[in-house]
């Protein structure tokens, strides 16, 4: 496995590859690489003739309050794992590398980023779009790898890749949870053990939907009120927001009728998480 630091290098193997006829998978991350990146990796691994996964904590996502200087950070952890896996090629440039001095372009998905995560991460999607279109060209993967953990970072990627005419496809995979429902996250090992166990509220309050959903209930706001309160019951979360969507443009429902994603934002302590679910009347999922 080789890992590169600088964009010529990458882009040097990978147009050799490509000129060789091999497909290329792309697992863009910000490492400290859980089973959710993996499975991800495992996917790529299997639909395309090399892989290439990408390891850049990405200033410009994050707000300037945001946790970017403390966001966990282990490449050699990280290389080690993605080589035992055969992952072919790592790209971790530095920030320098990815923004030099003087950068002034950015890429913005309008209306869909300013819902849900954007509502209180105003600039995040403009980041997420900007790095992960520079990383696309730089890589110009056949297929690029996401995770439906981060729903509306999924939507919006697929809308710039209609919008802006670019040949990547895209697979979103679901998301990855420990044994006890709580999804897979770099910011997880912020928690304290204590806060571990009241982080489960968010998937127990997800899980509260389905059951709704799954018993007929339709209204949205029915469902939502139960979210809440089963959310308020514990006294170290505090709600960002809890919201039934539907799936193009993340507008708000009153009535399920087919499919609606409900995501939500807890704080745990100071700790931000996001989860979330799909409901679908049976043989809608897809
Ligand atoms: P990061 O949070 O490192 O996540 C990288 C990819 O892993 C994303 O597609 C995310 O949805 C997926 N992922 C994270 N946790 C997961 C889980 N529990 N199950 C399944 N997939 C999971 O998302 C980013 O980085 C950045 O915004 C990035 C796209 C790299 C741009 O900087």
């Amino acid at each position: 496995m080789k890992v590169c630091h600088q964009i010529v290098e990458i882009k040097e193997i990978i147009s050799r590859d490509k000129r060789q006829g091999f497909s290329i998978g792309f697992v863009p991350t910000m490492g400290y690489l859980h089973e959710g990146h993996l499975s991800l990796v495992r996917e790529s691994l299997q639909t395309t003739a090399k892989t290439v996964v990408s390891i850049f904590v990405n200033p410009t996502q994050f707000g300037p309050q945001e946790d970017y200087q403390d966001y966990p950070r282990d490449l050699s952890r990280d290389t080690a794992r993605l080589e035992e896996m055969g992952v072919d090629y790592v790209f971790a440039p530095s920030p320098n590398e990815m923004y030099p001095p003087g950068f002034k372009t950015y890429v913005e998905v309008t209306q869909l980023q300013d819902k849900l995560c954007g509502r209180s991460r105003p600039g995040h999607f403009r980041g997420v779009c900007t790095i992960v279109l520079k990383l696309f060209n730089i890589i110009q993967p056949d297929w690029a790898f996401f995770g439906q953990k981060d729903a509306q970072q999924a939507i919006i990627i697929q809308k710039m890749i209609k919008d802006l005419n670019l040949e990547t496809k895209i697979k979103v995979l679901p998301i990855v949870r420990d044994q006890d429902g709580l999804a897979l996250s770099s910011r997880n090992t912020y928690l304290s053990p204590e806060q571990r166990q009241a982080a489960l509220v968010l998937y127990q309050s997800l899980q509260l939907a389905q059951l709704l959903f799954e018993e007929g209930e339709r209204r949205t706001s029915t469902i939502k009120q139960a979210m809440i309160n089963r959310i308020q019951q514990e006294p170290l979360a505090k709600i960002d927001y809890v919201e039934i969507v539907e799936m193009e443009n993340l507008d708000e429902i009153s009535l399920i009728t087919d499919k609606a994603l409900v995501a939500l934002a807890v704080f745990i302590g100071r700790v931000r998480l996001i989860d979330n679910v799909i409901l679908a009347e049976k043989g809608k999922k897809e």
